[in-house]
């Protein structure tokens, strides 16, 4: 008979810890665009809950939107990615903010870094809650990270493993459950 074990959270980050460094990136963030009236790119569904308080926090009025992309991850080819859902704004002369969730391979993120440059912007920078260090293969450098992680899995504040655990309010590391006979 097949047996399930559940899947294992160890705390990582508190929401406290969360929401003080998201208060200290928006700082950071609001210091350097005050006079930019920049737009907030929001990286669809991971980065849901870090754009929300991160642009909340700043204390000027800035422009948001939103684009979402899906990367395979098959057998053959490995940087191929889909855009789902692509910025309708008008970029051209903008400076602009994309907000990630998590960078792994940077994969993604090269690929949308590559999509908006072509709606010629002023400027672009990127912001991720979360770095892992050893995988990471981006050549455009991320000027604004909340904690560089080593290689391991980590879900809540919107996070995923496989569609769950994204609204939980704390970030955890994922033990995956025994799929084992
Ligand atoms: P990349 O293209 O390899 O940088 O991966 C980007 C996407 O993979 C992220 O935006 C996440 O959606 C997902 N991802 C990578 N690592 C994790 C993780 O540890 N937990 C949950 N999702 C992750
Ligand atoms: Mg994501």
């Amino acid at each position: 008979m097949n047996k399930k074990n559940s899947d294992i959270l160890h705390p990582r980050f508190s929401q406290e810890e969360i929401l003080k460094k998201v208060d200290s990136l928006a700082s950071e963030i609001a210091k350097d665009y005050k006079k930019l009236n920049p737009v907030f790119i929001c990286v669809l569904k991971g980065g849901v809950y870090f754009f929300s308080d991160l642009t909340r926090a700043i204390p000027f009025s800035v422009e948001i939107d939103f684009v979402q992309a899906r990367s395979y991850s098959g057998t053959v080819s490995t940087g191929k990615i889909d855009l789902l859902k692509d910025i309708n704004t008008d970029l051209s002369d903008r400076h602009i903010i994309l907000v990630e969730d998590i960078l792994d391979t940077g994969f993604t993120l090269q690929y949308l870094v590559r999509h908006i440059f072509t709606r010629n912007p002023a400027s672009l920078e990127i912001v991720t809650l979360l770095l892992k260090e050893r995988k990471n293969i981006l050549e455009f450098p991320v000027k604004y990270v909340g904690w560089r992680i080593p290689d391991e899995f980590v879900v809540g504040y919107g996070l995923d493993f496989d569609g769950k655990y994204r609204n939980l309010p704390d970030i955890h590391v994922l033990e995956p459950g025994d799929f084992s006979v």
